[in-house]
């Protein structure tokens, strides 16, 4: 098995766009405008895997200035709607819009790839940190029973296990809190979402960034 990680190209959107279908068949699928205006505003950011040459995994993000969004924050506002048109070279913050990988293939270490790949674009940009709201699949199961939070504490606490939040956590991403209402089609999670960040190490203040404009 050869995993690749490169950043997506235009001839990647429709085999991408396919698997996201197939992921998430509750949420409408990124148009493939939306990822052509990913690719012209931030190409850096966006990453397909590749699993013996064929499509089986993406992952996009942009660069945000994170003081105006915080706790209250929804994935339309965050992700410019999914186009990214708030992409701002001058914040410090790379925001994780998107990752999945095809469940026929999970557990192999894709997604590992893909954010090691995220990690070293936060470093190689000299960012401060990334930032991601994680879907929690698990919690439809347990809503009737426990708050969203009480849902995130229990997986951090290893009680309960939701495959999303604890691949994070082991990627090395504190959680700071769930946010509701995220993404409303998200119905497994119940529009919940775990905040969740990883701080680069190597950050240094005021250092020039590459790419940024101040
Ligand atoms: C989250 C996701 C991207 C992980 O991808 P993946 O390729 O399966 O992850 P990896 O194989 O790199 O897993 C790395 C580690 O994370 C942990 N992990 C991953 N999936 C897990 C699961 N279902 N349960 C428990 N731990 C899990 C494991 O420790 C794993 O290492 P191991 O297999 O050696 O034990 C994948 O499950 C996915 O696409 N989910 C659906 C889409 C989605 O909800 N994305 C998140 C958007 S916020």
């Amino acid at each position: 098995m050869s995993v690749i990680v490169r950043n997506t190209g235009s001839g990647d959107i429709d085999g991408i766009r396919e698997l996201q279908k197939r992921i998430y068949p509750t949420i409408p699928p990124w148009s493939s405008a939306h990822f052509e205006q990913q690719l012209e505003i931030f190409p850096a950011g966006q990453f397909v895997a590749l699993l013996d040459g064929k499509i089986v995994g993406a992952a996009s993000s942009l660069i945000v200035s994170w003081d105006d969004y915080g706790l209250s924050h929804d994935w339309k506002e965050v992700t410019g709607n999914g186009v990214f048109g708030n992409h701002d070279p001058d914040g410090k913050t790379l925001y994780g819009a998107e990752v999945f990988v095809d469940p026929t293939v999970r557990r192999r270490g894709i997604g590992r790839t893909l954010y090691a790949a995220r990690r070293r674009l936060c470093r190689e940009l000299k960012l401060k940190r990334i930032i991601a709201a994680g879907r929690l699949p698990g919690y439809h199961k347990h809503a009737q029973k426990m708050s969203a939070a009480t849902y995130a504490m229990k997986v951090i606490w290893g009680d309960i296990n939701d495959p999303v939040l604890r691949f994070q956590l082991l990627e090395g991403f504190q959680f700071c809190g769930v946010i509701e209402g995220y993404l409303p089609d998200d119905v497994e999670s119940c529009g919940y979402a775990a905040l969740i960040v990883w701080l680069n190490p190597l950050y240094r203040p005021g250092a020039p960034r590459p790419g940024s404009r101040g």
